[in-house]
């Protein structure tokens, strides 16, 4: 058969339309696919054209409404635009755009096609000379950042990364583009509101506030949370907001806050965002923690009462250099943000609480990332690469431990390649030459080639290309050994063995890493007898550390110990922190106890954030 090149063109021309989704919806079909196009080379999950016109400034006037869930806004941004520019391009997901303006004057806008997982672009005709645009919208009711708490204690909070800032702001919603702004809202009297941003520590009589970023920040970074809080100092540049209930127990479990950040502006320099605060959410938020500049968003499920679990707000911490100062330019990069920030997280625990604990921390996530490795190198080797593949892919698919875990062990490596002090030299000047600005893998490469890895005997030594375009955990991989845990896996084969009986465990010896050890390595056949006598005589399921106790209560799923059982369910009816949702889930579906599991879903989804519904529905085969 013969086919003419120009139907050879014309089918592949199909193809690309069908696989980027675009042209099938009535407006400028061929603009957005040029769109696509430009974008591909850069950011993937971006529509939005910073070459051509590129957003500096944000100011965000809106106002709040629990009773629709309905944030009504007008965005005026200061842009600065190339000498052709046509036009400036903004993402926008499930957004209800009402208006737009440019220099005061009402033009034309279109709205593309709407993608999978990155919306739709928002194309506004500009000339080179224009200085100002603004756009009326108002956000949907299932607006992918949004939760929303109502009734008696309404509580609304944002989680934009990696890319739902699109769904409650028109913006650039790509990494690399960076811009300062101020906001002017009006949330419920009652309530205060709280930004990325300089923020108030009293609530105002009328529900009115207004921000001030002026750092330039990338949209991920954008974030709001509006609800009955209170705010408690720490130190001279740290404090904590929490809702009334909770502020006591938040002042006790961060008071470290300050020791923390001095430690790390020790180790790699000053802090550049004045002040360091953290905020307690309620237990729907979807992560431990979030780095928003300023002000840490965090899950309640650190409070443990013992400050046992201040290692997350080390990593958060961590971020105000790796990531916020110095940001991945694609999601791709990811693991110049997280990697970067495990690795400087470790150092502020070492510096702090002491190498055994840091030494334990990192064995656990030694543990963490091999079982991990494991998993994926069964579905898709090439996601065990540090610089990832998230092209046409849900980005939220890179928070793995690859990014995190693998990419502390390449910073390890390098640490133990070139000795301590040449690396937080090295480390010390990478933020200071880059900070508020971008970096991605291939920069990377060439700055470490630059100034760290400088001759042929050590680029040998660390075979970058393995760790960072190779799957699973190269060879030279550091080892971390810590004499504690080794300790508690002999304790676990005596215990397991029946040569140590229970009431003689070591349990009230352990910190959590301990108990975590022992609970997460426990065989899948312990029996129920068994189970039952942990718990008797170590009160397990009434712990307030919730690492250990969902170590607990994955073990209680696969051993079928069911008086764990309404437990679980009150666990994962009030706590929707994905990385204890997803292995609960999965453990019920792999023991054939799906049903319980769709029960407790079925009750808890309503409470879910948007994150959580996401991975779990999958999981689960929920549909609609
Ligand atoms: N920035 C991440 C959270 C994130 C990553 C949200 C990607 C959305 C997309 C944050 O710094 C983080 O890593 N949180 C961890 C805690 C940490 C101690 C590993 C979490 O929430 O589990
Ligand atoms: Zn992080």
């Amino acid at each position: 058969m013969k086919i003419s090149p120009l139907k050879l063109l014309s089918f592949l021309t199909l193809v690309y339309l069908a696989f980027t989704q675009c042209g099938q919806n009535e407006v400028q079909s061929n603009k957005s696919s040029t769109i696509l196009e430009m974008k591909r080379a850069t950011d993937h999950h971006s529509y939005s054209r910073p070459e051509e016109s590129v957003v500096k400034h944000l100011n965000w006037n809106a106002s709040v409404d629990f009773s629709t869930r309905v944030i009504s806004a007008t965005a005026t941004y200061d842009i600065e635009s190339s000498d052709n520019a046509e036009r400036i391009i903004l993402d926008c997901v499930d957004l209800n755009i009402l208006e737009v303006f440019v220099d005061g004057e009402a033009v034309n806008w279109e709205l593309g096609p709407v993608a999978p997982f990155i919306g739709q672009p928002l194309s506004i005709p500009i000339k080179a000379s224009s200085k100002q645009i603004s756009v009326s919208y108002e956000s949907s009711p299932e607006a992918g950042a949004l939760l929303w708490v109502e009734g008696e204690n309404p509580f609304l909070f944002t989680q934009s990364q990696a890319i739902l800032a699109r769904t409650w702001v028109p913006c650039q919603d790509s990494p690399g583009v960076r811009f300062t702004y101020e906001a002017h809202l009006d949330v419920p009297v009652g309530t205060m509101a709280l930004m990325s941003a300089v923020n108030p520590t009293e609530q105002t009589s009328d529900g009115h506030y207004d921000f001030v970023m002026d750092q330039p920040i990338p949209s991920y970074l954008l974030a709001l949370a509006v609800g009955n809080v209170e705010f408690r100092p720490i130190g001279e540049h740290t404090g904590v907001y929490a809702v009334p209930e909770l502020i006591e127990a938040a002042e006790y479990e961060f008071s470290e806050m300050e020791d923390l950040l001095v430690a790390a502006e020790g180790l790699y320099g000053k802090y550049a965002w004045e002040r360091y605060d953290l905020l307690v959410l309620p237990a729907a938020f979807p992560f431990g923690g979030m780095e928003n500049p300023r002000l840490t968003f965090a899950t309640p499920t650190i409070i443990a009462g013992d400050r046992s679990l201040v290692s997350l707000v080390a990593h958060e911490l961590a971020h105000s250099w790796s990531g916020n100062l110095v940001t991945n330019a694609t999601w791709d990069d990811f693991w110049l943000n997280e990697g970067f920030t495990v690795y400087f997280e470790q150092r502020i625990m070492e510096a702090v609480y002491g190498k055994e604990i840091s030494e334990m921390l990192a064995t656990l996530s030694y543990q963490g990332l091999v079982d991990e490795v494991d998993q994926i190198m069964d579905v898709n080797p090439d996601d065990t690469h540090l610089k990832l593949h998230l092209q046409n892919r849900d980005p939220d698919d890179g928070m793995t431990a690859i990014a995190y875990d693998k990419g502390y062990f390449f910073l390890r490596l390098l640490e133990e390649t070139v000795g301590r002090d040449a690396f937080d030299a090295f480390l010390k000047a990478y933020f200071e030459t880059h900070s508020f600005s971008v970096m991605d893998t291939d920069q990377f490469i060439a700055y470490l080639k630059e100034n760290l890895l400088t001759n042929e005997s050590l680029l040998n030594q660390v075979n970058m290309d393995a760790w960072i375009f190779g799957a699973g955990l190269p060879p030279n991989c550091p080892t971390v050994g810590s004499q504690r845990i080794e300790r508690v896996d002999s304790v676990l084969s005596a215990w397991q063995a029946g040569t140590m009986p229970t009431e003689s465990l070591p349990w009230n010896d352990w910190v959590y890493q301990e108990r975590y050890r022992f609970l997460s390595n426990l065989n899948d056949d312990t029996s129920a007898d068994r189970m039952k006598e942990l718990d008797e005589n170590w009160k397990i399921s009434q712990t307030g550390n919730n690492e250990v106790l969902f170590a607990w209560l994955e073990q209680s799923i696969r051993s079928h110990y069911e008086p764990a059982y309404s437990r679980l369910e009150q666990f994962l009816v009030s706590i929707g922190r994905r990385k204890f949702l997803t292995p609960l889930y999965k453990a019920m579906k792999e023991t054939n106890q799906s049903d319980m599991a769709m029960n407790i879903y079925t009750q808890a989804r309503p409470s879910y954030h948007s994150v959580a519904t996401g991975t779990m529905d999958e999981l689960l085969g929920w549909e609609n």
